[in-house]
């Protein structure tokens, strides 16, 4: 279908969620197609790539609603303090997520700490060690002490029985991550919570749009947070939300993020400022709409390195559950020892190629400081997250990436696959 953008630009803004067309996907990029070592870039051949992949490229929906929205929040001046932007977006994330609250922040990290605040969290917070280093900062950054526990070695989310083993006198609560977008195991969670009197939480920052058990995520637990950073597939430039089904927690994360102002002169509670702005929440309000079509995106880029990727031995590729409602916003490969090279070895073949796989979560938060100074010696009890760690790179997806780029990509890994050397 060509591209309309007259027809886009006079499409009705607010309120509506009516499908506009949107750019055609451009051609794949890749420059060369791998068929022996000679074709590698690391052997003196040609990049793959004239200009870097990036694992996360921002999604960008419609850009002349995007736009039509931005010159509404200009010519109302309204910038800022819960406007009707921020009001909408939230009630079109309760309506997708099917909860009872939104709470929009300016981001993840923010939306974490405002949560942990409002469940009253200290002393100890069992989290997983192989997430992004938010989710332990959030809490070390208001003298909360993040309790590193393993994951299985699997789903890589959380292991319900190694939480249990890290409880003590001074837990107060769990932070579990739905790795990847997958489902952690939430109602074994809920159990070690409930058994033990601990406030239960989830950082859903790959999650969204996903779903657990036929539930969409943002359900579970006291509350749950979402990032809406440029590099996830739904971005809203920086953003975050707590969503919620208790109303007493909300209310108390609406004053929280608003310094604790209710209504003008009125403070009753002390609070920081995690607002969002209009137009952070009018890009998610553009990208909502296009939402599907970048599920759509990733599942066929998804599909593709499976195909490729799949027959070859020693690289396995980390698979969403079909049953449930997915994103595919990360294409996640473990390296084993079966492979002839070793995990950097392929992040540096592909980095020679301009393909920037990344090494994610490596080495591990509890590697990282102040948390390796503090427990030197966590790492004994964290065997599954040091080997995953060890294992796992990301290759490029979302919509800057083609079918034919993912061929070529894969071309890469087939050639390293037969290679001799480790
Ligand atoms: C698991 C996880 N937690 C927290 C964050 C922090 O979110 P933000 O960048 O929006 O502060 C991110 C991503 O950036 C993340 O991937």
């Amino acid at each position: 279908m060509k591209y309309d953008r007259a027809a886009a630009a006079r499409t009705k803004v607010p309120g509506t969620l009516t499908a506009v067309p949107s750019p055609p996907r451009p051609a794949g990029r890749a420059r060369k197609v791998v068929r022996t070592a000679a074709d590698l870039a690391i052997n003196g051949a040609p990049a793959l790539f004239d200009e870097a992949t990036h694992v996360g490229r921002p999604n960008i929906g419609n850009a002349e609603r995007f736009l039509a929205r931005a010159r509404e929040i200009l010519d109302s001046r309204w910038l800022s303090n819960n406007g009707p932007m921020v009001v909408e977006f939230e009630k079109r994330v309760m309506a997708k997520l099917g909860v009872k609250h939104c709470v929009a922040m300016c981001n993840g990290t923010i939306a974490l700490e405002i949560a942990t605040r409002a469940l009253e969290l200290r002393g100890e917070v069992i989290v997983p060690s192989y997430t992004f280093v938010a989710t332990a900062h959030a809490l070390q950054w208001q003298e909360i002490t993040p309790i590193f526990a393993d994951i299985d070695p699997v789903t890589q989310n959380l292991d319900p029985d190694a939480v249990r083993r890290m409880i003590t006198p001074r837990t107060t609560g769990i932070v579990g991550v739905h790795l990847w977008g997958r489902g952690a195991p939430c109602a074994e969670l809920r159990e070690v919570a409930s058994v033990n009197n601990l406030k239960l939480m989830f950082d859903a920052s790959h999650g969204f749009g996903c779903s657990l058990g036929g539930t969409p995520l943002g359900n579970f637990g006291d509350c749950e947070v979402f990032s809406f950073h440029a590099t996830k597939f739904f971005n809203t430039f920086e953003g975050g939300a707590v969503v919620t089904n208790d109303d007493r927690l909300a209310e108390k994360m609406r004053l929280m993020r608003n310094f604790g102002f209710h209504g003008y002169d009125h403070v009753i509670y002390p609070g920081t400022n995690g607002k969002m702005t209009e137009i952070a929440a009018a890009m998610g309000l553009t990208n909502l709409e296009e939402l599907d079509d970048f599920v759509a995106i990733n599942k066929a880029n998804y599909d593709a390195y499976r195909a490729e990727i799949g027959p070859l031995r020693g690289l396995a590729m980390l698979e969403f559950d079909e049953k449930e409602r997915n994103n595919y916003q990360y294409i996640v490969l473990e390296v084993s020892p079966e492979f002839p090279l070793a995990r950097d070895k392929v992040v540096e073949a592909l980095h020679a190629e301009n393909v920037l796989a990344r090494k994610y979560f490596w080495p591990g938060c509890h590697n990282m400081e102040p948390y390796r100074s503090y427990y030197p010696h966590a790492g004994l009890v964290l065997p599954n997250t040091k080997r995953v760690a060890e294992r796992v790179v990301v290759l490029p997806t979302g919509t800057a990436m083609q079918v034919d780029d993912i061929r070529a990509i894969a071309s890469v890994l087939r050639v390293l696959a037969l290679c001799r050397t480790a």
